[in-house]
């Protein structure tokens, strides 16, 4: 489901590799989801789409130490739009979410989905002008 591309390289290593990172932890947290085997994942659910969201933070902060380190000219745009994602991150708030396994599992669903969708956007039209100058 949640898995990284041909497309999606950018050709700069740390970049790729942390990229891939985030499409495995979406996608671990896809399979957790759907596991009807395992009862009561809700803690194990919330630890790891916290997970992922704080390794989106990381992997910001690493992107925009390699934008300065090359004198990257759009660095100002590129770390605002990154500013405006981490804003829409810390509005979701993991520890209000409802008790009702179903919704639970929604909710969860929409986050993965929201995560996901931005950063392949964001990869295809932001992180490749790193790369094409
Ligand atoms: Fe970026």
């Amino acid at each position: 489901m949640y898995q990284m591309k041909p497309e999606y390289y950018t050709g700069v290593d740390f970049i790729d590799r942390e990229h891939t990172r985030l499409f495995e932890l979406a996608q671990e947290t896809h399979e957790l989801l759907y596991d009807s085997l395992l009862v009561d994942k809700s803690d194990k659910i919330v630890e790891l789409i916290s997970e992922l969201i704080n390794y989106t933070r990381t992997h910001f902060a690493h992107e925009e130490e390699y934008q300065k380190s090359i004198n990257y000219p759009y660095i100002t745009q590129h770390a605002a739009q990154h500013r405006q994602f981490e804003d829409r991150l810390s509005e979701i708030d993991l520890s209000s979410m409802s008790e009702d396994y179903d919704e639970q599992d929604e909710t969860v669903q929409e986050i993965l989905d929201f995560l996901v969708d931005w950063l392949i956007n964001h990869i295809l039209r932001v992180d490749m002008t790193i790369v094409k100058k």
